[in-house]
This record gives C-alpha cells, sequence and structure tokens, in this order.
C-alpha cells in the first residue's frame, strides 16, 4: 500500500500513512509559464493499493486532486481509494434553481472515472454519495473530538443547528455527556437568526461542534448567546475548518478554546482525524 498526497494534505496524507505502515509517493511539482500545474509520481505504482488523500478546498485543489486521480490511474495500480478529507463544492450537492449545476456530481462523476473507491469525511449532504457508481463511504468524525476533550468537564455537548444534533449526541454519548441543538435560521450567506432551548447552563461548560466553519458567523453568534446565558467555558471545534476572512481569529478571542480537525489544515487543526478514519475504513474493508 502506499499513500499519494495532494498538495492540501500533506501532513495528514502522513500521519494515514503512519497509521497503516506505508511509504508516501514522492510528487514533483512545478507551474508551467502560464501558470497551469504539471506535476509527475516518481515512484513506480504498477499493481500497488493507492491511497490518495487530496482535500479539494478551492479550485487549484480541484484541479490538482484531478491531474493526481488521473496520474496514479495512468501507473496502472491493482486498486486507487480516492480519499477527499473535505470535499469541497458538497455544499451544491442539488439544483436550487433553474440553470443552476449539481456541482457535488460533477466532482463524483470524475472521481468515479478513475478511483476504485471514494472516502469523505463528514460531508455535507450525503445526497452526493448516490452520484457515485463505485463504494462511497462517509466517514463520520466524533472519536477524536470526544477524546480531544475528555478532561475539560464538559456539561453540554451544543449543535449550532438542527443538523448538526446527531454529531453532538454521538460526541455526548462518546464524553458521557448531554447535548442540545440551537434553532438557527439562515438569512442569507452571510447572517443566521438563533434560539436556544430553555435550558439552565449557568456556569456549565460546554463544547460547540459545528461540521464546517466558513464564514464564522454561526459560531460567533452561538458563542455570544451562549455566553449571555451565563456558560462558563466554551470550546469551539468543527470537522472543517474553512476560516474565512479573519474568522479564526475573530472566534479565538471570543471562545475559551479552538480546534478543529486536519481535513482543513491550519494554525487550529489540532485534532487528527488520521486514526479514526483508518480504523473506520478498515470496518468497512474499503
Ligand atoms: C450549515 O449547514 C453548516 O452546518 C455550518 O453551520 C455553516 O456552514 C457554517 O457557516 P458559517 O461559518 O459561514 O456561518
Amino acid at each position: 500500500m502506499i499513500v499519494v498526497a495532494g498538495s492540501s494534505s500533506g501532513k495528514l496524507a502522513r500521519k494515514i500513512s503512519q497509521c497503516i505502515g506505508s511509504d508516501v509517493a514522492e510528487i514533483e511539482r512545478r507551474r508551467f509559464p502560464d501558470g497551469e500545474l504539471y506535476l509527475r509520481i516518481k515512484n513506480d505504482l504498477r499493481g500497488a493499493d493507492v491511497i490518495l488523500v487530496s482535500t479539494t478546498k478551492g479550485d487549484e485543489n480541484v484541479v490538482e486532486t484531478m491531474l493526481l486521480l488521473n496520474a496514479v490511474r495512468e501507473c496502472e495500480p491493482s486498486t486507487l481509494t480516492a480519499v477527499i478529507p473535505y470535499f469541497g463544492y458538497a455544499r451544491q450537492h442539488m439544483r436550487y434553481k433553474e440553470g443552476e449545476p449539481v456541482s457535488s456530481k460533477v466532482w463524483t462523476y470524475l472521481m468515479d472515472h478513475f478511483a476504485d473507491a471514494i472516502v469523505s469525511v463528514d460531508i455535507h449532504d450525503e445526497q452526493t454519495l448516490s452520484y457515485s457508481s463505485k463504494p462511497f463511504m462517509n466517514v463520520s468524525i466524533t472519536d477524536s473530538i470526544a477524546s480531544h476533550y475528555g478532561d475539560k468537564h464538559i456539561h453540554y455537548v451544543v449543535s449550532p443547528d438542527d443538523g448538526g444534533s446527531k454529531r453532538a449526541m454521538e460526541i455526548a454519548g462518546k464524553m458521557h455527556t448531554d447535548h442540545f441543538y440551537i434553532d438557527k435560521r439562515r438569512i442569507d450567506s452571510n447572517s443566521v437568526e438563533m434560539k436556544l432551548p430553555d435550558i439552565d447552563i449557568r456556569g456549565k461548560n460546554l463544547l460547540i461542534v459545528d461540521d464546517i466553519i466558513s464564514t464564522g458567523g454561526t459560531i460567533i453568534k452561538a458563542v455570544k448567546l451562549l455566553r449571555e446565558r451565563g456558560a462558563a467555558k466554551i470550546y469551539v471545534s468543527a470537522i472543517h475548518g474553512l476560516f474565512i476572512g479573519d474568522s479564526e481569529f475573530r472566534i479565538r478571542e471570543i471562545a475559551d478554546d479552538l480546534a478543529v480537525t486536519d481535513t482543513v489544515e491550519s494554525d487550529s487543526s489540532k485534532i487528527s482525524i488520521a486514526e479514526e478514519l483508518v480504523n473506520k475504513m478498515k470496518g468497512e474493508a474499503i
């Protein structure tokens, strides 16, 4: 087995390779004078089981991932599994208005063409899985988060919206604590309205967990509301920290701590998904 790393996932790919006891392939990368990407895999992958680890955050990473998928396939491996830790464009998993593309379908078709199996991590909507004709597994990360906060005496795991309540419940279950979710309504892509449930959180330690932190609007509003209600410590976590603009800094200013996973690498990627991902992939024999 050998791991091929997209440039967006170098550290995570190395950790995954350590968990499975394999090497990471060497890749030559440079830009053509017109800015287009050139890459070449230097290892001989013929007959190997290859795991490509590449987050598709931003168009450059999407293009690189597609080139890597083809480069690996051209090497004639035995199997190719595409692990996409953050699956970009998955929010457009359906047509909301006439004339729109189904973006996640486009990328899934392309991955499907080259890979034998696809693995995503907490993809925005599992509808995307149905666009693949190959085995497509979506891994939900809960153990790594629960164990990261194991010594923080958390009283409630909080989801900032209804959609994340199952994740909050599972993490709370693993931490032997309680959970609740906030009633959130999105006004537009930059603003949301929130209503807290009628629970006494005075003096309690809270762990807010979301799937994605993008502009930070959701988390910042949630932290402010929970503070107003008298919460003690407020820890903020998420699977994917996209941190648009200065949101990482703004969240750190108001939360007691900010720790996201390494599906998207940032200064706040303090929780590695590598071990949990590898264990869950082994469990599904993918
Ligand atoms: C929404 O469905 C997601 O779970 C996140 O709450 C959302 O994507 C966060 O976005 P932002 O950080 O821009 O509020």
